[in-house]
This record gives structure tokens, sequence and C-alpha cells, in this order.
């Protein structure tokens, strides 16, 4: 799955609940808060296209640092790429590629997403 857009998915045991998908305005962004199987913390987030949403690791692919300088504040002024707001790298929304700044063609780390009667699910541990 990874990569790929939520869908309607079997909702597993190891998968935690992020919020409702209409929680998230159509086009904005929302960070979340997740365990990786270590028990530290790893920062994601979800945003949302109509009535999908993608979600990436909150690492740039530069130098590692969180996308957002506030949160939730993640997408350019015309709200179509995702941008980082260290050195403004510019990524695809739909599958983190980098498009323009200095990590162009490298990509964000996905995030699985299940969407189960409209809730926005991931996975309860993630690979940091
Ligand atoms: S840290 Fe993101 S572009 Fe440099």
């Amino acid at each position: 799955m990874y990569g790929a857009p939520s869908g309607d998915f079997t909702l597993h045991d190891d998968q935690v609940r992020l919020c409702r998908l209409d929680e998230i305005p159509d086009g904005a962004a929302r960070g979340f808060r997740l365990r990786d199987a270590a028990g530290r913390e790893v920062r994601i987030f979800a945003v949302r296209r109509g009535a999908t949403a993608y979600a990436y690791l909150n690492r740039c692919p530069h130098r590692g640092t969180p996308l957002d300088w506030t949160p939730d504040h993640l997408l350019d002024a015309e709200g179509r790429h995702l941008v980082c707001a260290t050195h403004g790298a510019l990524f695809r929304v739909e599958d983190g590629v980098c498009l323009a700044g200095p990590c162009v063609g490298d990509q964000l780390v996905p995030v699985p997403l299940a969407l189960v009667d409209g809730v926005l699910h991931a996975p309860a541990e993630l690979e940091d």
C-alpha cells in the first residue's frame, strides 16, 4: 500500500485511528504523532484531496527536518504542493516526489492509510 492513496480497506488490530477524513478540510493537511517499535515518537501528516488522503513521515529528505514551521502548515500558498519550511523544497501531494529545491527527485516516505467508515487509520507502529 505504500505510495497509494487511502481507500476502503479492512481495519486490522495493528492500526490506530487518526481522525475522521472530514475533520481535515479539503485541500489542507494535518499532523499526527505516532510511535515506532521502540516507542519513539514519529511525526506524520495527512493531506486531504476530496474523498481521499495521502500521508507521509513529516521528515524532509534533504536534511531530515520536519516540513512545517507551525503545526499543520505544510502546503504552499496555492495549496498545490507540499513545501518544506527549511529550504522551500516542493513535493507533489500524490506521491511525495520533490519537484523543486535542493532534493529534486527524492521522495517523502509514504505512510499507508486505511479509510474505514470515514475514519483514517495508520499503522500502530511505524518503522523509522
Ligand atoms: S530541509 Fe527541506 S529543503 Fe532543506
